[in-house]
């Protein structure tokens, strides 16, 4: 049978993998990264940051771009729509290490798209080209770019837009099969990533969207022949689902995860990186998301809900009873 999960090259650069993990604002942050490099995805990106800010050196704003090796390879991400900054700004992520830089044409938020950035850039395709242009232009490094289907169904302009992106040089185009007038509701349109797939000559398509356990990422690559996955919200909770997606495709029986290790080992991560307060209010939603795929974890969920200090989690998860717990261990 063929095999979909393999090494890929952008550019000069070989990844390991073809499975990635997204940007995510506010959640694709530092521990969150710790634990994915755990399991390996082919790539994996940081948050996505305002050209703007990094223009400004706004502290805040490389916070968000640390990493350790371990993470690597490792992608950052610019928001923006200046064509003027794309160059500068596409040079500190490569001066910062970075192994590729993407730029983000898909974010649905008003206060982003009012300007004209993100998803907004979906209306102004030439725009796209421009600014990715002038990425290529000042870095050595593979630039990739992210988009939606379209604006709206009326708009649907994903195909177009990879031969737009091709041509100004981008070596990868990562497409959500939704519109923005979806943002996050409804399902992917993965038939979207497959038409754009099919006008690409020599750009990777990456597909991406509702990706949330392994059988439907290998389910993303056959139904569009994409040369890539990016998972976004299946991360969530589920670190290891790069490996999981890796031995189905392999014919390998399912990673079982020890969900409360796994947990321990979160907090371990966020305690030493975060304040108290932040590590606190990450460690309830975080712990939410690992609770969430098992049975018998509601009281737990609750008292983590309700702690108001940070050093009680890791006594609240030790002293839990996990027998009663039951997690779905086939492919998550
Ligand atoms: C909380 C959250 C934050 C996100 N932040 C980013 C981001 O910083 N950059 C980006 O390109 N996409 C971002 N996205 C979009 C995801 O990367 C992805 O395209 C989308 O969730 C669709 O994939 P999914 O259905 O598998 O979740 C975000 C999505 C969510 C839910």
């Amino acid at each position: 049978m063929k095999k979909h999960v393999k090494p890929i090259k952008l550019g000069k650069l070989t990844l390991p993998a073809n499975v990635f993990f997204s940007p995510l604002a506010g959640c694709s942050d530092y521990p969150f990264r710790q634990m994915a490099s755990l399991f390996k995805p082919g790539l994996m990106f940081c948050e996505m940051v305002k050209m703007d800010a990094l223009i400004r050196h706004e502290p805040s704003t490389y916070h968000l771009l640390d990493y350790d090796p371990s993470m690597r390879p490792i992608g950052g991400q610019l928001c923006g729509s200046k064509p003027q900054l794309a160059g500068p700004t596409a040079r500190i992520i490569e001066e910062l290490g970075f192994d590729v830089v993407d730029l983000n044409c898909g974010c649905p938020v008003d206060k982003i798209t009012k300007d004209g950035s993100g998803s907004g850039m979906l209306k102004n395709p030439e725009l796209i080209g421009l600014v990715i242009a002038n990425m290529v232009a000042a870095v050595d490094i593979p630039v990739t770019v992210k988009i939606r289907a379209g604006w709206d169904d009326e708009s649907i302009n994903a195909s177009l837009i990879t031969k737009i992106a091709e041509q100004a040089g981008a070596q990868a185009i990562s497409i959500h099969g939704r519109t923005r007038q979806q943002k996050y509701t409804g399902r992917a349109n993965w038939d979207h990533i497959k038409a754009a797939k099919q006008a690409a000559t020599s750009i990777k398509v990456i597909g991406n969207g509702d990706v949330f356990d392994a059988e439907a990422g290998l389910a993303l690559f056959k139904h569009t022949g994409c040369d890539a996955i990016l998972i976004s919200r299946g991360t969530f909770g589920k670190p290891w689902i790069a490996e999981d997606v890796r031995r189905l495709d392999q014919g390998l029986s399912p990673f079982i995860p020890d969900v409360k290790e796994t947990l321990l080992n979160h907090l371990a991560y966020t305690a030493a990186y975060q304040t108290d307060r932040k590590a606190l209010l990450d460690m309830r939603r975080v712990g939410c998301w690992y609770l969430r795929n098992g049975t018998g974890t509601k009281k737990l969920r609750e008292s983590l809900n309700r702690t108001k200090k940070l050093t009680e989690i890791e006594t609240l998860i030790n002293n839990y009873d996990w027998e009663q717990t039951n997690f779905n261990h086939s492919h998550c």
